[in-house]
């Protein structure tokens, strides 16, 4: 690469609207801008497995240095990722995991220690019989699958919690019907697989009356109107799971690559439980990166000022010298 040339670095992201996918553009985004010599491009799928190929292909055929992706589900893009791959373009797998073992590197949390968390915060803060509600996510994905089995891996040993409820949240309407009958099998917590379902079936519960019976709790942890560490501040949930995007960090370990050093195909991020007692902090802790991030912005455009200013001098003086 010449030296005035840019690195492009394309992300390949899966679902465009929430919160939590906006969160690890905004991450990538401001991660990136640290670095001027990288160029990020980011391409939303909404949710289209084949959107998301043509989006890889499209990086494939226009060569992209490093290419980023959050797999929708964890099948269908294994052959075009494996094409990728094969020809040599480093590939970096966000939060999602896919059925190939054919990329550089994998950034995001261990989706069974999630699940885990969310048993272990039942077992301890039920000395009674608990029976709790799964909500899980929807398709065919990894975090779904993790957050399953790591939550039956812990809930499955207590002999006092049970679990006569668990589905996809397409079925979310089931949700109306089984609180209609809390009387006959009573409903001590709802396991959502995101807080956004979770808050759903708050919603639901509230409706009907009973959601002050019930504790919630949800995945992701965001902070922010109505995300995870909000509600559990306003006792709408009573724990989230904290599932860091891995926006920032899928940025550095391309920017690793593209100075050639070496990189860790497994990079494993932290999850904690929040609830009534870390939320404050937790929330403090996002609003200090925050603010570290618009500080960094603000410094960053009065560089580009005062680089513009330089270049408008040192063209008056070439123009000078010329004379
Ligand atoms: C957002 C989301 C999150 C969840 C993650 C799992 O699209 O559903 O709520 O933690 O994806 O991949």
């Amino acid at each position: 690469k010449q030296n005035t040339e840019k690195h492009k670095v394309g992300f390949s992201q899966c679902i465009s609207k929430d919160d939590y996918r906006k969160a690890m553009d905004y991450e990538m985004m401001v991660e990136a801008s640290l670095h001027p010599e990288l160029e990020l491009t980011i391409f939303q799928a909404n949710g289209d497995i084949e959107a998301q190929k043509s989006h890889i292909q499209f990086m494939i055929n226009n060569d992209f240095d490093v290419i980023i992706i959050s797999p929708a589900q964890s099948d269908p893009l294994v052959e075009i990722i494996e094409t990728a791959f094969n020809k040599g373009i480093p590939i970096i797998i966000v939060d999602r995991k896919i059925n190939t073992d054919k990329y550089t590197a994998f950034v995001g949390a261990d989706n069974m220690e999630v699940g885990r968390n969310a048993g272990y915060f039942i077992a301890s803060s039920s000395i009674n019989n608990a029976n709790v509600l799964e909500i899980r996510g929807s398709g065919n994905a990894f975090p779904k699958m993790g957050r399953h089995l790591g939550f039956h891996e812990v809930v499955d040993n207590e002999p006092n919690i049970k679990v006569p409820y668990s589905f996809d949240v397409e079925d979310f309407e089931r949700v109306s019907q089984i609180l209609d009958s809390i009387h006959k099998t009573p409903i001590d917590y709802v396991y959502a697989f995101n807080d956004n379902i979770a808050y759903d079936a708050w919603k639901v519960a509230k409706e009907k009356g009973v959601e002050k019976r019930i504790n919630f709790i949800g995945v992701d942890g965001l902070s922010g109107l109505d995300n995870g560490i909000q509600l559990v501040q306003k006792g709408i949930l009573a724990a989230t799971i904290l599932y860091p995007t891995g926006g920032d960090e899928a940025i550095k370990i391309a920017m690793k690559i593209l100075q050639d050093e070496t990189v860790l195909k497994e990079n494993i991020l932290n999850t904690t439980v929040i609830d009534y007692r870390n939320a404050k902090i937790m929330e403090k802790q996002y609003e200090r990166i925050n603010k570290h991030q618009i500080d960094i912005e603000k410094q960053q455009s009065v560089i580009r000022e005062l680089e513009n200013t330089y270049s408008t001098q040192s063209n008056i003086l070439k123009w000078l010298a010329g004379l």
